[in-house]
């Protein structure tokens, strides 16, 4: 077994473990959205709905993306712990191909490759639907998404809208975790 087997592996046995979003076969294909418009995008989303993600465990959380100068995203990835501490993680999102700005690549660690970051739907000023999707050795894939908006609630209709493109896509929306926004005062920048 090759170094990269294994890391399949340990991945797909985490995953497993954890009740993760792993599946058999490649990445469905997702439309992404259209004349996506990075510098309207920036600013504090709240996560209101996730397909479980095992790095964001807590309450309240949020991610806040800003431009900076060489074109690159920093995101900041904040929630609230259990006991009650802040916890955040600083990272760096980028474009990859200019031609498909909505596709991006987020990083939070050295040396570990990007994991994609696709926008799917955005009204910028409102809503937005993330999509991530990596495929293992042709073998399977894990996907992640998350329902964000930029206040702490979103409408059901909107919701429901945003659950139809996640079918669209294939995501299976009964995999999705409500996020709690609740007891979120005096965190909220
Ligand atoms: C959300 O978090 C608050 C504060 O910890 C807690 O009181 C509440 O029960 C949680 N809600 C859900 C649905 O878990």
């Amino acid at each position: 077994m090759t170094t990269l087997q294994l890391l399949g592996v340990l991945l797909l046995t985490a995953a497993s473990a954890k009740g993760q979003s792993y599946h058999l076969g490649r990445c469905p294909e997702s439309t992404v959205q259209e004349d996506f418009n990075a510098a309207k995008y920036m600013g504090t989303w709240y996560e209101i709905e996730k397909l479980p993600a095992w790095f964001q465990t807590g309450r309240c959380a949020q991610a806040t993306y800003s431009l900076l100068s060489d074109g690159t995203v920093s995101v900041r990835n904040e929630n609230i712990l259990s006991d009650g501490t802040v916890a955040s993680i600083q990272g760096t999102a980028r474009v990859i191909d200019p031609s498909q700005p909505a596709n991006l690549g987020v990083s939070f660690f050295k040396g570990v490759p990007d994991a994609p970051y696709m926008v799917v739907s955005t009204d910028y000023q409102s809503y937005a639907l993330v999509y991530s999707c990596s495929d293992y050795f042709g073998l399977f894939y894990i996907d992640f998404a998350w329902i964000l908006a930029r206040s702490r609630a979103l409408t059901d209709d909107i919701i429901n809208q945003l659950h139809d493109k996640l079918t669209a896509i294939g995501v299976d929306v009964n995999r999705l975790k409500v996020s709690n926004q609740t007891a979120c005062d005096g965190y909220s920048q």
